[in-house]
């Protein structure tokens, strides 16, 4: 069961639930829309909004979607879920209907036009506020630039938190 949790009382591991659970990354709308995996990014407070910052490589299919969209959600999932996020994060939406090939449900987010997902365990529903792309020449360690080997480096998007629903386990108690 899911339910709404303000901002003020979202709890959750903050590296964690990036590098353990992963999100799925959805952007577009209800006609059309691409979602990807993703573990790397945050949620936090930036200019006075609650907000998630999440990056894009270019080659992504969800790339275009992202520039394109002006919202975007971020879905968590319980553990059995794993090999479908998994899927979503390794086929490209460019060749098919990955979504099919996995037990999950697009459904309507209640804030904004980009679909959510009904299995997920914490949807944030966001309006894009701001993106940049990395750029290589402030990049202050080795470990940085090994992750582009193409310098695909990747675009960054801030989101501001407009609508959270989750269960229990992300309320503050
Ligand atoms: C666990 C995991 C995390 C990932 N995190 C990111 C990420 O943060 N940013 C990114 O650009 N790609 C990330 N990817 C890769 C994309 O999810 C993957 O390339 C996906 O197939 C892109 O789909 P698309 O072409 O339909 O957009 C991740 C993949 C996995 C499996």
């Amino acid at each position: 069961m899911i339910g709404p949790i303000k901002a003020k009382d979202l709890f959750l591991p903050a590296v964690d639930i990036w590098f353990k659970r992963w999100f799925v990354l959805t952007a577009g709308d209800m006609e059309k829309f691409n979602s990807m995996t993703v573990a790397w990014g945050s949620v936090g407070g930036m200019w006075e909004m609650p907000f998630v910052q999440v990056v894009v490589r270019p080659t992504r299919h969800t790339f275009s979607f992202m520039n394109e969209s002006a919202t975007f959600t971020l879905c968590s999932f319980p553990a059995k879920y794993r090999k479908d996020l998994a899927v979503i994060g390794s086929k490209s939406g460019r060749d098919g209907d990955k979504i099919a090939l996995t037990k999950l449900t697009p459904m309507k987010s209640k804030a904004v036009a980009t679909p959510c997902f009904r299995e997920a365990d914490l949807i944030l529903e966001c309006r894009k506020i701001y993106w940049q792309d990395l750029d290589d020449r402030n990049f202050l360690s080795a470990r940085i630039a090994a992750q582009y080997p193409q310098m695909d480096y990747h675009r960054v998007f801030f989101g501001e938190i407009l609508r959270i629903r989750g269960s229990r386990e992300f309320r503050r108690k």
